[in-house]
């Protein structure tokens, strides 16, 4: 594919050498939204969708587009962050020692490169003699960090996204590793890391447990210890076999051994449970003597690991290397390899998604992989279908997939497999090759690859043309609205909106509304219903005018415009304060021109992409219909900041340029919200103040050009009183 010009393919297709500018700019965007997307999948949601290595594939690119252009690296975007923002629910904290991430190994090579650049860093050539690393599985759980003052745990902190977690002390308590008072002579304030993992049998236990219960269960350990030590009631963390292994710190306000080694026995000492296996190497054959081991005596272990982490012992050393962004250079994690299998591929299903997506799945003949069974593959779309990758490159060697072929299966961590070869020698002479379906298999509107306009390119998803006709979209739609980060309506699940639109009595959002006034003229009324009472009935109804006033934020998600997840969701919230200020800026960005528009653009964290889908949203005759008929229903609340009240700078705008010193450009924005004011990106005639620090060029010009405060980092602090 790479013969065409570059500029008439989507972003995503274009391989990194071949990007322009403008391409490259639009990519990194899409990038960073598919990645956050991602990581709340992840860190928030325990769901992830792709596997391990896709993801990796992701953060890949994106790190090779911004070594590539420098000066386009988003300031909010994927390499500024690890994992996702806490979730709402529990109180934050802010890490005083950043909680990093480790950068990956994938072979023997890997980690030989590793060591070799150490020693280059250090200059500690083999005449110094023997560098010290340690080697101890890396235990797939989630991380948590523990705060003991005076030997006292003071609270427990999750990862979140590095700089804040989730304050999770009175579930951490519930955890048996997890000592309320230390043993021994203990400095002052110590906080201790490590992993909080499930073990097999309790994680099966557990699963049976709530399968009996009627209850969901969890896809694998490390989603069961997550959804355990993040419930909002510690009785029911309590009643979860959670555990610990500590491997790591945070501050330390004395730091009694000089080692990693030395460290963690001193941790059991303290009396933590820390991993059997860690040893203390002297060369790189011994540490891949010590992976090839563990990796043999995996399938033996109580609990799930996914690969071996490396750490130089020495901390005089650790401390001289440092930091690379979001991980150690002084450690990595050497991954064990994806499991594998083969199977048969019975079928493809397509199913069709809230934007009419057709998705493929493959139907597998179950197998068990890395102990999992497997009965569904993603396929992602017809082009992946025939064998062709997002970049036009050919995958599984160009071999295209035809139902009852013989299929190897790759399970990477604890995601959706993929199928990753296919044997031909077993394919029947008359199987024939997938015809991806060209209408919707639920409402037969014509399915098309839509052309990106600007690149005369097909989109590589093919989407039903039914609309709200098309009764999968309408019902995953409603199925969006009433969810739990949206409107959030108990009792009104996915169930529900299955038999309500069945019958009629619900097809659109704003009906959801009228359902208990419609309910009272009818004569076949809900309490009649096959399940249903009195009761349930009156407590839907109860719980759906619970909803009627909502936050501007879940309101704008619920509509589930394209590319609008949460996070894009609180931004406009944040930015346009009330709905009808939000209406209004939209219907005035539509040609895409003028002020709402360059305003809607210099959002901070609101991409060209996005602010594309917004003003599609709100250009569809349809969609405004629907709106008008909800708003006669729901009131979305203004978004307000408490915290903010009396702050200096509540309701500014405040553009920050050139080097910070003393935050993060993460901590700065962050800050300013918290403060009750909006980020943008640019300066601009609406630009209340600008904080400059060393190096600001041409944004702080315009300042001065258009009469805008400008101050410097130190005056920022004084004026926000955060010194
Ligand atoms: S050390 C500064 N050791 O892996 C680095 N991490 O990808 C501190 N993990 O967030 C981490 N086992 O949740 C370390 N033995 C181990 C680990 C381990 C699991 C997790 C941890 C961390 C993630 C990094």
């Amino acid at each position: 594919m790479s013969n065409q010009n570059p500029e008439s393919r989507p972003s995503s297709e274009i391989s990194v050498a071949e990007l322009s500018p403008e391409t490259a700019k639009a990519e990194l965007e899409r990038l960073a939204a598919e990645i956050a997307d991602h990581d709340r999948r992840y860190h928030q949601e325990d769901a992830p969708s792709i596997s391990d290595a896709e993801y990796d594939a992701l953060r890949r690119r994106n790190l090779e587009i911004e070594t590539r252009y420098p000066d386009l690296v988003l300031s909010e975007g994927p390499s500024a962050q690890v994992g996702a923002a806490p979730a709402s629910g529990f109180g934050k904290i802010a890490h005083r020692v950043p909680m990093l991430s480790l950068d990956n190994a994938f072979n023997d090579d890997d980690v030989r490169d590793f060591v070799g650049r150490v020693r280059r860093f250090l200059k500690f050539d083999p005449l110094m003699g023997a560098l010290a690393v340690t080697a101890e599985p890396k235990i797939d759980g989630l991380s948590l960090s523990l705060r003991y003052e005076g030997g006292k745990l003071v609270y427990a902190a999750t990862r979140g996204d590095g700089a804040t977690g989730e304050n999770v002390t009175a579930n951490a308590k519930t955890i048996k590793d997890i000592p309320h008072t230390l043993q021994g002579t203990v400095p002052d304030v110590i906080e201790v890391r490590g992993e909080v993992y499930m073990a097999h049998q309790d994680f099966q236990a557990l699963n049976a447990r709530m399968e009996a219960n009627g209850g969901k269960v969890f896809a694998n350990p490390r989603n069961a210890a997550a959804g355990s030590l993040r419930q909002l009631k510690s009785e029911i963390t309590a009643s979860r076999p959670l555990k610990f292994f500590a491997y790591a710190w945070g501050e330390m306000s004395e730091l009694p051994k000089d080692t990693q080694n030395g460290m963690v026995a001193l941790l059991a000492d303290w009396g933590f449970q820390i991993n059997p296996l860690m040893k203390r190497c002297e060369t790189v054959e011994d540490l891949l003597a010590v992976y090839h081991g563990i990796e043999e005596s995996r399938a033996q272990l109580d609990y799930d690991i996914d690969g071996v982490v490396y750490k130089v012992d020495r901390l005089d050393l650790q401390e001289r290397l440092g930091f690379v962004s979001r991980s150690p250079r002084w450690a990595i994690a050497h991954k064990f390899p994806a499991e594998q299998a083969w199977t048969v591929l019975n079928d493809i299903e397509i199913q069709v998604g809230r934007t009419g997506a057709l998705t493929p799945v493959a139907k597998l003949e179950p197998i068990t992989v890395g102990g999992v069974v497997v009965s569904n593959a993603t396929l992602h779309n017809e082009d992946y279908i025939k064998g062709i990758g997002q970049d036009g490159e050919p995958i599984r060697g160009g071999k295209d997939l035809r139902p009852g072929d013989t299929v190897k299966i790759q399970r990477a961590g604890d995601v959706i497999p993929q199928i990753v070869d296919v044997d031909l020698d077993k394919r029947s002479a008359d199987a024939e090759a997938y015809a991806f379906p060209v209408r919707c298999p639920i409402c037969n509107s014509h399915a098309v690859r839509e052309e990106n306009e600007k690149t005369g390119r097909k989109d590589a998803i093919r989407r039903c043309t039914g609309g709200l006709i098309c009764p999968a979209q309408a019902t995953e739609k409603l199925k969006h609205f009433v969810s739990r980060n949206a409107f959030d309506i108990e009792g009104f699940g996915d169930k529900q909106v299955d038999a309500f639109y069945q019958d009629d009595l619900v097809k659109v959002p704003a009906e959801i509304f009228t359902l208990e006034a419609r309910d009272k003229q009818s004569l076949t009324k809900l309490r009649n219903r096959e399940g249903w009472g009195a009761v349930s009935a009156k407590n839907l109804f109860e719980a759906i005018n619970a909803r009627r006033e909502i936050d501007l934020n879940r309101f704008i998600f619920a509509l589930g415009i394209r590319h609008v997840g949460e996070g894009n969701a609180k931004l406009l919230a944040r930015a346009y304060g009330s709905w009808e200020t939000f209406a209004a800026a939209m219907e005035a960005a539509g040609e895409q021109t003028g002020e709402a528009w360059t305003d809607l653009n210099d959002i901070d964290g609101i991409g060209h992409i996005v602010a594309e889908a917004l003003v599609e949203f709100f250009a569809e005759s349809h969609n405004r219909e629907q709106l008008a008929a909800l708003l006669e229903e729901v009131t979305p609340k203004d978004a307000e900041n408490i915290e903010a009240s009396g702050s200096p700078v509540a309701g500014k705008t405040v553009v920050f340029t050139g080097s910070l010193e003393r935050m993060t450009r993460d901590e700065a924005k962050a800050m300013a919200e918290r403060f009750g004011a909006k980020v943008s990106g640019s300066v601009s005639k609406k630009t209340d103040l600008v904080v400059a620090g060393p190096g600001a060029g041409s944004k702080l010009k315009k300042a001065q050009d258009l009469n805008v405060d400008v101050i410097s980092e130190d005056g920022w602090f004084d004026l926000v009183g955060a010194n």
